[in-house]
């Protein structure tokens, strides 16, 4: 089953609770975490304390994209925060294996993110320890940039490489993702799509449904 992951990146924050509620009660199954330390990426987003709260507003599995340098420093931070999968960028930590052994050591789902530019070569000594590769198909950092056409060649690739190894890892892409292009990723191979203005622009539980009703 295709899973839908709204980034609450483009909620609005002054009413943030509401909007975690109402894609919930639409049908979202994932609510997609976008955390930036203003090194990693340009822009500084939210941390701990705001997943905290959120996390009492709906019982939706929390998919958490640390764009953060070193994430191994805060791995425990987020799992009590209540994540129940954090996906770390191969770029962004030297010792990928110990940091995904790390997040699984917890008890939740270890998930890895490639920038646009990073090779999928990367990743294959550790394809079998993880649960889910997130495909970024734009240069993280904001909400609402355009899909990157490679991304596509991108996410068929890596599900060749996942389905001649007998594995059943998830694929996620993230970026630029809307009701034109999400038929064509699903097609490629993702099977858990991110979605942030596209879901927050105008009215959300509509937006939702489409989205849900095109993913079928
Ligand atoms: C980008 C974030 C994305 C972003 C997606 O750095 O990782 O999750 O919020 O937003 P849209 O769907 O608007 O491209
Ligand atoms: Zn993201």
């Amino acid at each position: 089953m295709n899973i839908l992951a709204p980034s609450i990146l483009s909620a609005d924050f002054s009413k943030l609770g509401e909007e975690v509620k109402a894609i919930d009660e639409a049908g979202a199954q994932y609510v997609h975490i976008d955390v930036m330390d203003g090194l990693f990426v340009p822009s500084i987003s939210y941390g701990m304390p705001v997943i905290k709260s959120i996390r009492k507003c709906t019982d939706r599995f929390f998919d958490a994209h640390l764009m953060i340098e070193a994430p191994e420093r805060y791995i425990k931070d987020f799992y009590e925060a209540g994540c129940d999968l954090i996906t770390v960028h191969q770029e962004a930590t030297t010792h990928l294996d110990r940091t995904i052994h790390q997040i699984k050591e917890l008890g939740i789902k270890a998930g890895v993110a490639l920038n646009p530019a990073t090779p999928l070569e990367t990743i294959k000594y550790v394809l079998p320890i993880v649960d889910m590769v997130l495909i970024m198909s734009v240069n993280p950092g904001f909400g609402g940039q355009k899909y990157i056409d490679y991304s596509t060649k991108k996410i068929r690739q890596l599900k060749e490489m996942i389905d001649d190894r007998g594995l059943s890892t998830d694929i996620e892409v993230d970026g630029g993702i809307n009701t034109n292009n999400v038929k064509e990723v699903i097609k490629a191979g993702a099977n858990v799509i991110v979605a942030g203005s596209a879901v927050f622009k105008g009215d959300n539980r509509a937006n939702v449904k489409e989205f849900l009703e095109l993913m079928k």
